[in-house]
This record gives C-alpha cells, sequence and structure tokens, in this order.
C-alpha cells in the first residue's frame, strides 16, 4: 500500500481555488512551488519516492495537483477524472494500452511478473480490452463515479508472453511488445483487433541472440521505423534468464526487418516517445526500480531527450528532461500540443517541452502508463490512466497525437 504523506510543517498552503475563477475544475488543486519551497527544519521530509508521496494539501485523490498555470490549459475549465474498473486482486491494468478507434475500445496488458499480476514463470500476463463506449454509458447513468465497467480478456497465441509495451493500431493491427517468458523469446508482434485476434510475429532476435526482455515500443511519425527499448526488468521480475545483452534503444525497419541499435549506456531504458515532427526522442530511465534488487533511490527515475539523426535514426545529443520526485517516469506519451506524460508511482505527470513539472493527475497509487482514446462529445481528449488494480479516465482540453505512423 501506498502511504500519502502529508508535509507538515507548511504554514500556509496556497489551495487557490477560487484564485482563477471558473477555469479551475472542481477537482484541481494549486499548489504554488513557493508555498512548499521551504518547509522547516522539522518538517517530515520524504525519506522514500515509491512509498511516500507528495500530496502537501491532503486532498483525497483522485485530483489534479497544479504546479505551474500552464497546466489548467491543459485540463480545461470542464475537466474532470473518475475511476472506470477495479479488481482490487489483480493487476489488470499495467501497460501497452493502445485505443482501437473504429470500435471505440482499448486495449491494454496486466502487470507482467509484478505485485497481482497473476502471472510468472509459469503463467504468462494478458492483454484484455474495455469499451470506452461502455465506459461514457455508466458514467453517463453516474456522473461522478466510480463506475466498474466490466473488461474482456483476450485469448491469445502462446508466440504473446509477457506483454509489456504497445502501440499503434499499425495497419488497423495491435503492435505490441513482449518480454518473452523463461526461454521463450521477446518479440514484436502485431495482433489483430477483431477475432480471432490472430498474431503476427515481426521480430524475436538480433541476429540470433535473444533481447533480455523488450519494455516499450513507438512507431517514428514520419518514416515509420519502430523505436523500442530492452532492459532486465523480466529478470528482476524472475520469469526470463539473466540478460545475455547490454540495455539498450533499438530501431527495427518493417520494410526490411533489420535491426540495429540507436542508443546505449542507461541504467534502465524503458518508456519511449517520440515527438510528432520526428526529430526529437525522449526514453525515460527507471534505474531506481530495481525488482528483487530493490529499489534504489540514488539511481535514475529519469526522461531525457536526444536528437534522432535523419540519416542513421541514431539517438544524438542526450540531455535530462525531468526528473521525477515520485518512483519512476514509465511509460511516456504526448499531447498535441508536446506536453510530455509519464506513469509515476503517484499517478500521471505532466511536464511541459522545456522540462517544467506542470502537474499531476495524482490517483495516489502507481501507474506505469495512460493513453488518449479519443476525444468525449464536448471534444475533450479522453485520457485513461493505467493503474494497476484500478483505471481512470480524465476529461480533459488536452488532445492526443497520432501513434499510427505515417
Ligand atoms: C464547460 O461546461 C460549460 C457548462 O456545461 C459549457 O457552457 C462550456 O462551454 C464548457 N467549456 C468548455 C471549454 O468545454
Ligand atoms: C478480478 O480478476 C480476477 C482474474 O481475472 C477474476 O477472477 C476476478 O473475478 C476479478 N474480480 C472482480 C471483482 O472482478
Ligand atoms: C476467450 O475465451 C473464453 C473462454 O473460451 C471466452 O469466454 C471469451 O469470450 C474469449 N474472449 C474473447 C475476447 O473472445
Ligand atoms: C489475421 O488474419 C487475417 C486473415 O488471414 C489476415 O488478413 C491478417 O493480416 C491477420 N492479422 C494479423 C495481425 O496477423
Ligand atoms: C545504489 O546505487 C548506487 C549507484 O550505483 C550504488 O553505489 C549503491 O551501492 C546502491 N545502493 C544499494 C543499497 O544497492
Ligand atoms: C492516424 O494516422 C493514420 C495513418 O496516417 C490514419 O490512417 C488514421 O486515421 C489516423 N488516426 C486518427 C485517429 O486520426
Amino acid at each position: 500500500m501506498m502511504n500519502v504523506l502529508l508535509v507538515s510543517g507548511v504554514a500556509v498552503l496556497a489551495v487557490l481555488t477560487g484564485c482563477t475563477g471558473s477555469s479551475m475544475p472542481p477537482q484541481a488543486v494549486l499548489i504554488e512551488p513557493r508555498s512548499f519551497a521551504v518547509m522547516g527544519p522539522n518538517a517530515d521530509f520524504r525519506t522514500d519516492s515509491f512509498n511516500m508521496l507528495f500530496n502537501p494539501t491532503n486532498s483525497t485523490p483522485p485530483i489534479f495537483q497544479v504546479f505551474d498555470e500552464r497546466f489548467l490549459s491543459i485540463l480545461g475549465p470542464n475537466a474532470t477524472i473518475r475511476e472506470i474498473a477495479s479488481n482490487a486482486t489483480f493487476a489488470f491494468a499495467h501497460e501497452a494500452p493502445i485505443y482501437n478507434e473504429p470500435t471505440d475500445e482499448l486495449f491494454f496488458a496486466s502487470n507482467d511478473g509484478g505485485p497481482l499480476g497473476m502471472s510468472s514463470l509459469t503463467q504468462s500476463n494478458v492483454i484484455s480490452k474495455i469499451s470506452i463506449k461502455k465506459v461514457e454509458a455508466a458514467l453517463a447513468a453516474n456522473p461522478t463515479g466510480p463506475v466498474n465497467v466490466p473488461i474482456t480478456q483476450l485469448n491469445l497465441s502462446d508466440s504473446i508472453q509477457m506483454t509489456n509495451g504497445g502501440t499503434g493500431p499499425y495497419k488497423s493491427s495491435l503492435l505490441l511488445i513482449t518480454s518473452g517468458r523463461g526461454p521463450l523469446p521477446p518479440s514484436i508482434a502485431l495482433v489483430n483487433t477483431l477475432p480471432p485476434y490472430n498474431v503476427t510475429v515481426l521480430l524475436d532476435n538480433y541476429y540470433g541472440r535473444q533481447f533480455a526482455s523488450l519494455n516499450d515500443i513507438k512507431i517514428h511519425p514520419t518514416n515509420g521505423k519502430f523505436f523500442f527499448t530492452d532492459v532486465d526488468y523480466g529478470f528482476l521480475n524472475v520469469f526470463r534468464p539473466a540478460p545475455l545483452i547490454p540495455f539498450q534503444v533499438y530501431r527495427f525497419d518493417p520494410d526490411t526487418s533489420s535491426v540495429r541499435v540507436v542508443a546505449d549506456g542507461f541504467n534502465k531504458p524503458n518508456g519511449i516517445a517520440i515527438t510528432p515532427d520526428g526529430k526529437t526522442a525522449y526514453v525515460s530511465d527507471t534505474g531506481s526500480s530495481g525488482g528483487f534488487l530493490g529499489n534504489n533511490l540514488t539511481l535514475p527515475a529519469t526522461i531525457y531527450a536526444f536528437d534522432i539523426d535523419p540519416d542513421t535514426d541514431v539517438f544524438k545529443n542526450r540531455r535530462v528532461v525531468a526528473y521525477a520526485d515520485a518512483g519512476v517516469p514509465d511509460g511516456i506519451q504526448q499531447d498535441s500540443d508536446g506536453n510530455i506524460y509519464s506513469g509515476c508511482a503517484d499517478g500521471t505527470q505532466v511536464w511541459a517541452p522545456d522540462g517544467t513539472l506542470l502537474g499531476k493527475f495524482f490517483v495516489g497509487m502507481s501507474s506505469a502508463e495512460m493513453i488518449f482514446a479519443g476525444e468525449d462529445k464536448n471534444g475533450n481528449g479522453r485520457l485513461v490512466i493505467l493503474a494497476e488494480t484500478k483505471m481512470y479516465l480524465a476529461n480533459i482540453a488536452a488532445k492526443s497525437i497520432n501513434l499510427s505512423g505515417p
């Protein structure tokens, strides 16, 4: 369980809900950085980033924590965040969210090997889907929520083992990246969005060698190539053998099936995203989260940016974008204004492209990923947050980018 830390010793907190008038959604809490910049010698400082969260107003989640006024433009005046599905005993909503517009469904994977994942060396995790249309119907009948809309589990072939990431749709199929299980290799695969959910594996080795446990993937928006990360979480979650290859970022060309390395030098490369102009890549390094080795707060919980070389696709000019205060920044998504969203120990954190932390979708529990699932009837973006045993929907002014490639 997460303990939500109340930072005491802060004399005056700026919960200025009345200050910005009607532009402030009811679930938003303004927390100006100067209100907590000095906590005093006797304050309860956080000693753990994973289990002690930053909630200085002690507001009950889910809330929007606003650290910078630019977050109010992302939210819009009518923003809401509501719980839409839950299962206390099953981390059904972990990663690999893919929104399929033609059927108005969201596909996603359960936790692979982690707590409440119901998966292990002897059992793969599962892909499920939820109908966003049914979510909207349930919320129309119960506007404040929570609602619990049933999910449907897919029955996939054994070539899909421990899905950890996904994107697209790509050519109308789900594009999944899997960590493998035991001797079964990590892979990149396409899955039909419709029954019988047939699978086509596109890649399962690097010149005859297995990857460690593939983690996350995006399609380059202008050249159509796939960029993906490989790391040792399969080993750290005790469902893959010890790695025999460095943890790095690769590029796959779906036209030729050739694969190459484009970046290395990470502790644990994890989430990945590419800006819509195709020029910049973001990669999160979740070194701080160590599986059976334990969490190590001195290792990275950091998003880096790189320039993508237009001729070679190699990542150049690495620089820090953001360091997450809570847990690690896992999956990365963007909105159409270039803001950067990442799943952390407290929900979804949002940074401007300049690296300023603008605000959080603070759900008070760990979230590895989130995705925009189209727009509601008022033209608001529908951001679905995967929080392991719960799923949330935030209706906000910000909109999705297109993840399907050129
Ligand atoms: C917010 O909701 C109000 C009341 O329903 C509506 O009049 C207004 O147009 C909405 N604003 C936006 C930006 O959606
Ligand atoms: C939670 O998920 C498990 C595994 O799929 C299932 O057996 C159980 O019925 C679910 N519980 C609820 C309350 O939906
Ligand atoms: C998967 O198989 C189960 C058991 O046969 C079935 O009830 C379920 O409908 C199938 N799921 C899908 C999405 O077809
Ligand atoms: C699924 O099977 C259909 C019919 O054979 C085929 O057209 C489609 O490409 C397949 N999709 C995948 C992802 O394998
Ligand atoms: C944490 O990581 C640092 C840097 O690699 C290392 O020096 C230290 O020993 C680690 N601490 C633990 C408890 O493993
Ligand atoms: C995204 O781009 C693809 C390929 O250009 C296109 O087919 C698809 O309709 C776009 N999706 C949306 C939701 O606009």
